[in-house]
């Protein structure tokens, strides 16, 4: 698992050009999208840390995960150093805490032992830091020829997404939770036209743009574009659906090592997993723990809760292998008719409810085949939302990339140990997802919203 720290002062200094002058983008406008940004994070943010006790909030509900409150107030500590302090230019409110929420310091495993804000403390701090970093929004010059943190609102942005980011691992601690059901949320949208759809669809060989250097917002590892060769391959139209997980199991998926990488083999034996993480069966049937509620597995989902090795494991089994980084990209973004790179599936407008499922709206993945209206030129559809898509590719810098703002962020998580994982989940907001938009964990985890789609060479 990853997180951040404290900003050092060297950090504080970017390169020229980076990130890149927003150009067209009116500053205006932009401290409006900053505004309803951190708004949107903050009732999200409220919303779960509102739903359970103090006793819940304090709690440990699984050594992969801090204790919720601990998440609320670090999203105060990050909104701090680098709103308030680093564009501010003000005085530490509670220099003594910064240490207990530096992510770095302090694995998650050992956060609730810590001298943590109570959950009254933590709802203050944060509710005062954000009061102050709104004033400093109002005035803020966010345009071209500004600091670097500050152009095109970019420090409000960055903190924006990571509220969102630490939104979404709250709802993974939710998930990871007993008790009695403290979210709910209406289902998502039904597919149309799921029976015509193809099952694969053709990307044809050739170059395309991949990763950004125009995006205001884009972090660090997003940047800058660049041109990348990509072969002709086939790649499902929609993610791999539990119903045919389960063939793989039922065919014994998970007892053959023919099909595992070796330290996912190791993983199997050890742990003695014979289903994805929430399942299991009862009788005859699969069922599955979501939010409390326990259901039967819906064939037509997509699968979620698996980790990179299953999801390798999966595809070796079907003949097929996982996409590359860079061909997930292509499918999601290259537009043949123009030869440009799009910002999304659909095209450069910001995701709508008919086009993503995104931002916690629906609490699960829509079935195989929905959000006809957010299909990519290619024709593959659900790339943005539902669930996170493992690639076969280690979390590597494009060339050229510098770290910015901190290290931290990106960089000291790049190489083989961390493969990437595309297109974002339901329980990701807008803010933080977009075509170019890079995750990425160890390849054990499957407490994450992960999922994934296969490919063949054509
Ligand atoms: C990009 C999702 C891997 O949650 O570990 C949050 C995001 N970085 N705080 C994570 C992040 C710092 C990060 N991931
Ligand atoms: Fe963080």
């Amino acid at each position: 698992m990853t997180d951040d720290r404290t900003p050092s002062a060297s950090s504080l200094t970017a390169p020229d050009g980076f990130p890149p002058s927003p150009g067209g983008h009116d500053p205006e406008v932009l401290r409006q999208r900053a505004l309803d940004a951190l708004l949107t994070a903050r009732a999200r943010t409220t919303a779960l840390t509102d739903s359970v006790d103090e006793g819940e909030l304090t709690a440990q509900h699984s050594p992969l995960m801090s204790p919720l409150v601990w998440d609320l107030a670090h999203i105060g500590n990050q909104e701090e150093q680098w709103l308030l302090r680093a564009v501010g230019g003000r005085q530490a409110l509670r220099p003594e805490i910064d240490g207990l929420y530096d992510a770095f310091e302090h694995p998650r495993a050992a956060r609730p032992s810590l001298p943590l804000l109570a959950p009254a403390e933590a709802r203050t701090y944060a509710s005062d830091v954000r009061g102050r970093a709104l004033d400093i929004l109002e005035t803020a010059p966010l345009h071209e020829g500004g600091r670097p943190l500050e152009r095109a609102g970019f420090a409000f942005g960055m903190i924006a997404q990571h509220e969102q980011q630490h939104d979404e691992t709250m709802l993974i601690t939710h998930q990871l939770r007993s008790g009695p059901v403290a979210l709910t949320a209406p289902a998502p949208p039904e597919p149309t036209d799921a029976a015509s759809l193809p099952g694969e669809v053709l990307v044809p060989g050739g170059s395309f743009t991949m990763g950004t250097s125009a995006e205001p917002w884009a972090l660090d590892n997003e940047r800058p574009a660049h041109r990348r060769e990509v072969a002709a391959f086939h790649l499902d139209t929609a993610p791999v659906t539990c119903g045919a997980y389960r063939r793989f199991m039922a065919d014994g998926g998970y007892t053959d090592p023919r099909w595992w990488a070796p330290e996912g083999w190791d993983m199997v034996r050890e742990h003695g997993l014979e289903a994805p993480l929430f399942w299991h069966r009862d009788g005859g049937q699969w069922l599955r723990r979501r939010f409390g509620v326990t259901e039967p597995v819906p064939d037509d989902e997509p699968v979620l809760h698996v980790s990179w090795y299953e999801a390798d494991a999966y595809a070796r089994w079907a003949g097929r292998r996982l996409p590359t980084e860079a061909e997930w990209e292509k499918a999601a973004r290259h537009d043949p008719a123009t030869g440009r790179s799009l910002r999304y599936p659909w095209g450069d407008t910001d995701p709508t409810p008919e086009q993503a499922n995104l931002g916690q709206r629906h609490l699960r993945p829509a079935r195989a085949g929905a959000y006809p209206a957010g299909r990519a030129p290619s024709g593959a559809g659900q790339l943005i939302g539902d669930v996170w898509e493992w690639t076969s590719s280690d979390f590597l810098p494009y060339p050229g990339f510098v770290a910015f703002p901190y290290r931290e962020y990106s960089e000291v998580f790049f190489g083989p140990g961390h493969k990437v994982l595309r297109g974002g989940s339901f329980a990701v907001d807008q803010v933080a997802c977009r075509g170019t938009f890079r995750n990425w964990d160890l390849p054990v985890r499957r407490q994450i919203f992960s999922g994934f789609r296969t490919a063949r060479n054509a």
